[in-house]
């Protein structure tokens, strides 16, 4: 949950067994939406928006929803690579470092990060405060996975051109990494850094231990997806799409 520009933004989260009945299911529905808009009275806000996310193959949640005012916003794909027995090795241009992630780069690293996701409606763009909780500081965070690339001769006023962060999964029984976040500077891109990048976790993964490597990329970053694609991730089934409701006073007679 969240305020901006006096919205008052929502996301609905349950999580409901697969042979559930369709009136119950409706029937919680309903009761969702009305907490929301007993949260939104007592916040004082006009306006709220309600998100939430439906399993990709969950045909009927989507319909439940799509008929309660909810309005398909986006996929989020879950893409999964297993670790090969011999990894490509990783290759830059000249000029540029594969360097683990150190706290002597960490705000010139945020910044990149800021910079690299600028153009991502979706994405986070933390801010000092918040910076350690979204990468190095966070509670299953992968230092030996993740990585910098940093520019010897600077072309800009930060030698950081690319980084990737990696988290511990622990939803699975395969030992696995999550690619939380990885990006390339503008200046930087299609040279190959986001796949040596991968690479060399992909070696470090294999001495680690670590089976697969997964991360979430939303579908209309086509850069990103063709570069997954190329490097042989594909889907697991386990994506969601996100959905989207206005719940203003007015659209409360909607059911
Ligand atoms: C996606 C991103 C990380 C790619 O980084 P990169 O360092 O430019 O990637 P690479 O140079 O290793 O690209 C490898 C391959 O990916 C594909 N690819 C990368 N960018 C592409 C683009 N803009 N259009 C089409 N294909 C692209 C190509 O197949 C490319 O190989 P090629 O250059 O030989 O054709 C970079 O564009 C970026 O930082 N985007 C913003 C942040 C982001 O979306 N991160 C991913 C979140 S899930």
């Amino acid at each position: 949950m969240g305020t901006a520009d006096d919205v008052l933004r929502i996301r609905l989260t349950n999580v409901l067994h697969p042979d559930i009945a369709d009136d119950v299911r409706a029937e919680l529905h309903h009761w969702l939406i009305d907490q929301a808009k007993q949260l939104r009275d007592s916040r004082g806000s006009a306006r709220a928006i309600l998100g939430i996310r439906c399993a990709e193959n969950d045909r009927a949640g989507r319909e439940l929803l799509i008929s309660g005012g909810f309005a398909l916003a986006r996929h989020e794909r879950d893409l999964v690579l297993a670790v090969p027995d011999e990894p490509p090795a990783p290759a830059l241009p000249p000029g540029l470092v594969l360097t683990p992630v150190d706290e002597r780069y960490d705000e010139l690293a945020r910044l990149a990060h800021n910079e690299a996701y600028a153009d991502s409606p979706t994405a986070v763009r933390p801010d000092r405060r918040t910076w350690p909780q979204h990468a190095t500081g966070h509670p299953r965070f992968l230092p030996d996975l993740s990585c910098l690339v940093l520019a010897e001769a600077d072309r800009s006023d930060n030698p950081v051109a690319a980084f990737l962060f990696a988290l511990a999964d622990g939803s699975t029984d395969t030992p696995t990494a999550v690619l939380h976040c990885l990006g390339t500077r503008a200046p930087w891109r299609r040279s190959g850094l986001a796949t040596a990048m991968i690479s060399q976790v992909l070696h470090r993964a294999r001495s680690a231990g670590v089976r697969r490597l997964r991360l979430k990329v939303t579908d209309s970053n086509h850069s990103a997806l063709a570069l997954y694609r190329k490097l042989g991730f594909v889907e697991s089934g386990q994506g969601f799409a996100v959905l989207m409701r206005q719940l203003t006073p007015e659209a409360d007679e909607q059911p």
